[in-house]
């Protein structure tokens, strides 16, 4: 990979990031959780890797999200989303990256005279938030005139949340069961100055959880455990290392703060994941945790701190837990694709403009990497969470998977 590596002002930038972790980690007495490390590689501000200058979202980036490949995804979510407005309310999205989904939402709402009452974004990047800007500028300076960025939650929200892909960007911790003992695992500094795995016994309180959550996924999951003779236990024990994976407690704590902001409307979450017994599935047993670097994923998070994207997939059971905390109701789970047709994808791929062959093509292509089992259509899910709104929610028509949750 260090053909293709970083160089520069961008390795200095990562060696001033890994020096920042290292005192903290000497000043907590040899090592941290490895959310916290999470949290400092994705947003140290001006060194973060989405605070830091580089460019991630894209082709010449590190990867592509959905709204970045096809504006017929944030035509599909205008759909949606014009049911729940009802002709009022307001949307908040969270990270909202390029502005890509953004540009693509409001335009798609123009067009059938069902703009918001306004449009906030929640964004924690102050160079994302420039871009953004200019990204609904080309697409209307009316619609950018709607548009409000915001520094804090708001306090109540009457209208549409939105989210997509930002849960698998929040920290995680990180845990690995060996025989019956919970250990968390943390980052300490190695003798050379690089950043490592280190593990400690974990606290009573986490180790619960962890154990609940497995106890949970393994009894529902016993049908799924093929190949282990219906033993988990056992098949966890006989991996080489024991059992690792995470718990996404800073999203679920999220969805439920938002979701207590939400008065009425609802919430729209979009990303990568599983329900409970899938996400602790025994063959899962190294976890969910991921890297990416220019188009490449590889399981090393210290490799270039600070420049290359680290995630985890969503555990979709503990986030209709928190949302259902709140108060809030499940409107409907569902594959992305599932999802994404309910919204009439298909009706709006065959309206495509073909004067342009090329461009054409591309989408179409877009398309069918949105819906293929084998790349977004399958992994990803839409969940929706409400307040005050009926439970017929367009995308959710046909494939409510939410009985899985
Ligand atoms: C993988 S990117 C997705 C960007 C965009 N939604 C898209 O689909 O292209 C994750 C985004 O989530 C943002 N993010 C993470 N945690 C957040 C939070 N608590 N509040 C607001 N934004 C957050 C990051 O800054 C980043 O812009």
């Amino acid at each position: 990979m260090n053909a293709v590596g970083p160089s520069g002002q961008a390795l200095a930038d990562s060696r001033e990031l890994v020096r920042r972790i290292g005192a903290e980690i000497d000043a907590a007495g040899g090592s941290i959780g490895f959310d916290r490390y999470m949290q400092r590689v994705l947003y140290e501000p001006g060194l973060g890797y989405y605070t830091g200058p580089n460019r991630v979202f894209g082709a010449d980036g590190d990867f592509v999200t959905a709204p970045e490949m096809s504006s017929l995804f944030g035509r599909c979510i205008a759909t949606q989303c014009a049911q729940w407005l009802g002709g009022s309310g307001e949307i908040v999205e969270f990270g909202a990256g390029s502005g890509a989904l953004a540009a693509q939402l409001l335009s798609a709402l123009r067009d059938a005279h069902a703009l918001p009452r306004a449009y906030a974004i929640v964004e924690l990047s102050a160079t994302l938030r420039e871009r953004q800007r200019e990204a609904i500028a080309a697409a209307g300076e009316e619609l950018l005139a709607r548009v409000r960025w915001l520094d804090e939650l708001p306090r109540r929200i009457d209208g549409v949340v939105l989210a997509n892909e930002v849960l698998d960007a929040m920290p995680v911790r990180v845990f690995r069961l060996a025989g019956t003992v919970v250990y968390e695992r943390l980052v300490s500094l190695a003798d050379d100055g690089s950043l490592g795995w280190a593990e400690r016994v974990a606290d009573e309180r986490f180790a619960a959880r962890v154990r609940e959550r497995l106890g949970q996924a393994w009894s529902a999951g016993a049908d799924d455990a093929r190949g282990f003779d219906g033993d988990a236990d056992a098949s966890v024990d006989s991996a080489p290392l024991g059992y690792v994976s995470e718990l996404g407690e800073q999203a679920e704590a999220w969805v439920a703060t938002v979701g207590s902001r939400l008065v009425r409307g609802a919430m729209l979450l979009i990303d990568y994941g599983f329900p409970r017994r899938e996400f602790y599935h025994p063959q899962r047993d190294q976890g969910t945790l991921r890297c990416h670097f220019r188009h490449r994923a590889h399981d090393d998070p210290f490799l270039w701190p600070g420049l290359q994207d680290v995630t985890a997939h969503v555990d979709f059971s503990g986030v209709a837990e928190a949302a259902a905390g709140a108060g809030l109701d499940t409107l409907g789970y569902a594959s992305q694709a599932r999802f994404l047709l309910d919204c009439g994808l298909l009706e709006a791929c065959v309206a495509l403009p073909r004067e342009d062959p090329v461009g054409w093509t591309r989408e179409t292509q877009a398309v069918q990497r949105l819906l293929s089992e084998a790349e977004m259509g399958e992994l990803f899910k839409a969940i929706a969470f409400g307040r005050g709104v009926p439970d017929d929610a367009v995308g959710f028509r046909t494939r409510d998977r939410r009985a899985s949750l």
